[in-house]
């Protein structure tokens, strides 16, 4: 089987002295150990979901340069990439903080106050829903319906969950993490 053909010199680990270059290489490995035939189209688009899941892995989040990276890896075009990218909610296109707050916006939370949550934590830590705080703490994120509606309005911090929360309790919850 012949290895998928690198369409652009992007394909190669970036020369330039750079923080991101170790880790590049990391990825140029995993790709280059895939043997994908580069003349079998859906076997290159077969790969691509692994290939995006090994580069988070590898780079925490997955920038525009590494979605290209990828797709001249891969031959496949790099808007095909980033569409699979925007899909799916596991994939991340910005650096997360060391914590990820996440706020249910689904029905019940919403009717029992979920934006006030929200309003108390984005004025506590200076930063918008899908954005991270200066300090790299904390990611300010959403979820739909989690299955506790009856514990709404619910909030998870690295997955652990909080139920009926109220504004008030918000920096109580936040100190937890700020220690
Ligand atoms: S709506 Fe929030 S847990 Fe169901």
């Amino acid at each position: 089987m012949a290895t998928a053909k690198h369409s652009s010199a992007a394909a190669t680990a970036p020369a330039t002295p750079g923080a991101d270059t170790a880790k590049y290489q990391q990825l140029e490995a995993f790709l280059t150990g895939l043997k994908v035939d580069g003349a079998d189209l859906a076997g290159r688009r077969a790969v691509l979901i692994p290939a995006l899941h090994r580069a988070q892995e590898i780079f925490s989040y997955l920038p525009t340069e590494v979605q290209k990276f990828i797709a001249a890896h891969l031959n496949l075009h790099v808007s095909e990439v980033n569409g699979v990218v925007s899909f799916y909610h596991y994939f991340k296109t910005k650096m997360s903080g060391k914590h990820t707050i996440e706020f249910c916006l689904g029905t019940a939370c919403y009717v029992r106050g979920a934006a006030k949550l929200i309003e108390k934590a984005e004025s506590m830590l200076k930063a918008k829903l899908g954005e991270t705080t200066t300090d790299g703490l904390f990611t300010l994120g959403s979820l739909r319906c989690v299955g506790a509606c009856s514990l709404a309005p619910v909030v998870q911090i690295d997955g652990k969950t909080y139920g009926r929360v109220t504004a008030e309790q918000i920096p109580a919850i936040l100190a937890e993490y700020q220690k």
